[in-house]
């Protein structure tokens, strides 16, 4: 529901004459986190981009050929446990669309055989590497076809990662919009390249683990933010992945500014599928379906896994709020005919829009048993059996793009005396339980819910099982003949090195998803914190008070705090080498060797002490009534929030150090498109090309149950028991959510395309510089461009703000690159709040660009209008 408040409406009847002189004191008066999501109906329909023309024709056509019940086939899930995926609609046979499989997750096809675990997005964010990410998405979207996944569920983006504990911070990019929007975009363009529909999550602001979700008596919190921080952080990432042409959308479990995800019609209906363009489907996330006619009205598509409405939300007895309930709402009237003819043709239209009608395979595998065969619906009380799992080989060649993401995200962080890379004659003492295997099995934890030898990845269902996995020790012992392991997390008291030893010692840090709860942390760090894991800190103190050389290698989630050895002088060397996936050995022996320079930057910043974000962006714990989670530091998460406080991290976002050293010269900025107007172009209105269906009610008969029907218990079907009377019940009797209309409302100005106002998207400025490798070794170099907008927009705005980035190829010693990036207008816009657009400096007056090595270590500066200098 999404009630209204007095506030909220005050704001809104100032829209009309603010929008005729957006004043900035009158831009930042809407900034508040305290506002009721308003009320945004009717759903726009789908079917009005040209890139999706041909796809909405033919939905369009088989779509008018389908009964009630088929449409309802389509929509909802057939029941948790009731096939092979983690979620499967019904079908339309009879038109030739098969039981959609959809499926985790986002660094692989998950709980399954013979697939590549590759290393997830916090891991492929540290790359900093367009090419891999995108060949990353092309690997996840070829291996999801060949299992039969139809929609695999992911990238991640949301969590942005506003909270360093928060516990899935690691499945998405990293905790910066552009960063996340580029990578979410890349893999994206690379699975759907395959026929596979990847599935952007979770929109929006599931910041935290804890109390995520309505269940058991319990309310999910509240993400409460306000809408400029909404359109320039949480949203932004969702507007690359829409304007990449994602086909399908996740909600998040919790709600926005009080009103739950799956039936927040200003989210679903307004930011998305207007103002962004969204021509896919919306589902739910599992379990997340809280309501029937609110969240068909809001704008949601798909409900999975289909159950929903029982008091708890416990999915025991096979209960949805929309199949049967769907198709009642439909005869009695309550939910216009026109609503669910676009929910179905958005799922069709994306079918055909991925080449899904031709050959795509059907699910070959299943989540719910290793063995060959099993029961086809586990869920149900009886069910017949058959062959469940075909053990369909899919990884290809991908444990080589696996092992290129390892290894080019291996982040440098301090390198004393370059004790690092290491002679392979080199007298080593490994320690710690992370260079070693499992010592109760590969996958011995189901989902990784545990944390014992290496941390490949975090815990839930963004995790993949490991079809294989060499371990650090084993590849360091497979290159070194002179390394000794201590695979254990306490000092070994006995142990006296020789002043020439080198110790490695290895920590780590996990977290994961919330229904599981890992040596007392419950999904978000809430019981080990930032710091490390196991002792962590005590290993690399007790190694650094024996050894004259110490290197640390680190696989975490996200931030760790060092400060209790990283000063210590024999702590030589710290490698973070994030989570690795399945390549962790080989990928660090790569870098620990000195086959390739480490090239990974952070992902975020290092803080030296937790105090130092700030104290809003906590996990908030409250056993009782809702959670109301104000985003009141705004745009200030990360490294916007250490600059604007002045706080000296102990390592920026995007550092990461070589063996090489590079120099950046030559900056330039070359305009492209003018910027010759505040706001953009005004959007075209959308063509004429939506579907339109007859609107009479259907007739009852179409979801009475076929004759003969051998129904499964639990299993969710579309039909009723007496369709007769449901149709007589009208409908005048519903209490419609306020707001409720059947008007289209005004095309948002900002809308037009898909991601938002085509214009947005028009390169206006390229920024150059000349990458050399000045150094005595091979290695790669990232460039991060940062933008600093002018006062003069009259909004305070972070003082730098990441747009884009490339990477070099490897560059011998003294040989150069240049490398080229591109500003959309976009990139130099703020929200403005009150006209409701996106507002840039016209022709970039007062815009400074920098290029660097990270936030803190900037080489080059460009002032649009007075040229570049080197820094
Ligand atoms: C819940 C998780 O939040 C979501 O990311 C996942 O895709 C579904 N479960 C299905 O496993």
């Amino acid at each position: 529901m999404a009630p209204s408040s007095l506030k909220w409406a005050l704001l809104c009847v100032a829209l009309p004459w603010a929008q005729a002189s957006p004043s900035a004191s009158v831009l930042q008066s809407r900034d508040e986190a305290e506002a009721y999501s308003p009320p945004y109906y009717p759903t726009p329909k789908g079917g009005w981009i040209s890139d999706w023309a041909e796809a909405y024709e033919k939905a369009h056509k088989l779509v008018s050929n389908m009964t009630l019940a088929e449409k309802v086939n389509l929509t909802t899930g057939t029941g948790i446990y009731m096939g092979p995926c983690a979620g499967q609609t019904g079908s339309a046979l009879r038109l030739g669309i098969p039981q959609l499989c959809l499926h985790d997750g986002p660094l692989g096809v998950r709980n399954t055989d013979h697939a590549t675990a590759f290393p997830p997005g916090i891991t492929v964010g540290a790359t900093f590497d367009k090419e891999l990410m995108h060949r990353r998405g092309v690997g996840l979207g070829e291996e999801a076809r060949g299992k039969g996944v139809n929609v695999l569920l992911g990238p991640s983006v949301g969590p942005l990662g506003r909270k360093p504990r928060g516990g899935r911070n690691w499945e998405g990019f990293g905790m910066d919009p552009s960063l996340q929007g580029v990578a979410s975009a890349l893999t994206i363009q690379g699975m759907q390249s395959t026929g596979a529909i990847a599935c952007v999550k979770h929109l929006i602001g599931n910041e935290q683990e804890v109390h995520r979700m309505s269940l058991l008596g319990t309310q999910a919190y509240s993400s409460n933010i306000d809408d400029r921080t909404l359109h320039e952080l949480y949203l932004w990432p969702f507007a690359d992945s829409v304007k990449a042409g994602v086909g399908s959308v996740m909600i998040s479990y919790n709600d926005v500014n009080r009103s739950s995800c799956s039936q927040n019609s200003k989210v679903i209906n307004g930011l998305l599928k207007d103002e962004l363009g969204f021509q896919g489907f919306v589902v739910t996330d599992w379990l997340a379906h809280i309501s029937g006619v609110s969240s068909t009205l809001a704008g949601l598509d798909m409900s999975m896994p289909g159950d929903g409405g029982i008091p708890g939300n416990i999915p025991l007895l096979g209960h949805s709020v929309w199949g049967p309930e769907l198709s009642r709402s439909i005869l009695n009237g309550t939910v216009p005919l026109d609503r669910l003819n676009d929910m179905v043709t958005r799922i069709v239209a994306t079918w055909y829009q991925m080449g899904q009608d031709q050959d795509y395979p059907l699910p070959n595998f299943s989540v719910n048993t290793e063995d060959a065969e099993g029961p086809l619906y586990p869920g149900a009380l009886f069910s017949p059996t058959g062959v469940v799992n075909q053990f369909v080989d899919v990884q290809s060649d991908h444990n080589v793009t696996a092992r290129a993401i390892a290894r080019d995200a291996i982040t440098l962080l301090k390198n004393q005396d370059n004790i690092l890379p290491l002679r392979r004659n080199d007298s080593l003492k490994v320690f710690g339980s992370d260079a070693g295997p499992d010592p109760d099995g590969l996958n011995s934890c189901s989902d990784k819910g545990c944390n014992k030898g290496v941390l490949t990845m975090g815990w839930g269902s963004g995790s993949a099982r490991l079809p294989s996995l060499v371990t650090p020790q084993e590849a360091i012992a497979n290159i070194s003949s002179h390394a000794e392991f201590f695979i254990t997390d306490k000092f070994p008291s006995s142990i006296t090195p020789n002043p020439n030893d080198i110790a490695i010692v290895f920590i780590n840090s996990d977290s994961g998803e919330n229904y599981i709860t890992v040596e007392g942390n419950p999904g978000d760090r809430t019981k080990d914190g930032l710091y490390a894991w196991h002792k962590g800190d005590d290993l690399v103190k007790a190694a650094a008070a024996k050894f004259h050389s110490v290197v640390v290698v680190l696989h975490a989630v996200g931030p760790v705090l060092m400060e209790e050895w990283i000063d210590l002088a024999p702590v030589k060397a710290v490698l973070h080498a994030h989570l690795p996936g399945q390549e962790a050995g080989w990928s660090l022996t790569d870098i620990l060797f000195g086959d390739s320079s480490p090239s990974g930057h952070l992902p975020y910043t290092i803080p030296r002490s937790e105090s130092d974000y700030p104290s809003s962006v906590a996990i908030i714990q409250q056993p009782f009534g809702q959670i109301q989670d104000p985003f009141t530091e705004g745009l200030y998460i990360d490294y916007r929030h250490f600059q604007k406080a002045n706080i000296t991290p102990r390592f920026p976002f995007g550092f990461g150090l070589s063996y090489t050293t590079f120099n950046f010269s030559r900056p330039s900025l070359v305009p492209i498109n003018p910027l010759d107007s505040e706001y953009p172009a005004p959007r075209s209105p959308k063509p004429d090309t939506i579907p339109i269906y007859p609107t009479d009610i259907p007739p009852a008969a179409e979801v009475a149950w076929p004759k003969h029907f051998n129904r499964i218990w639990r299993y969710l079907y579309p039909y009723l028991d007496n369709p007769a009377a449901a149709a007589k019940n009208s409908s005048n009797t519903y209490p419609y959510p306020e707001g409720y209309s059947t008007t289209p409302q005004p095309d948002p100005r900002a809308g037009g395309g898909e991601g938002g106002n085509p214009a947005l998207w028009e390169v206006v400025f390229s920024v150059q510089v000349q990458v050399t490798n000045a150094g005595a070794r091979k290695g790669r170099a990232v460039a991060q461009v940062y933008v600093e907008l002018p006062a003069s927009l009259g909004v305070d705005t972070p003082q730098l703000q990441l747009r884009q980035f490339e990477k070099t190829a490897v560059l011998a010693p003294g040989q150069s690159e240049t490398l080229t990036m591109d500003l959309t207008r976009k990139d130099l816009s703020v929200w403005d709040v009150v006209a409701q657009d996106w507002k840039a400096p016209v022709n970039g007056d007062g815009v400074n660009v920098y290029v660097g090595e990270s936030v803190a270590d900037l080489r080059g500066r460009c002032t649009v209008g007075s040229g570049c200098s080197k820094l």
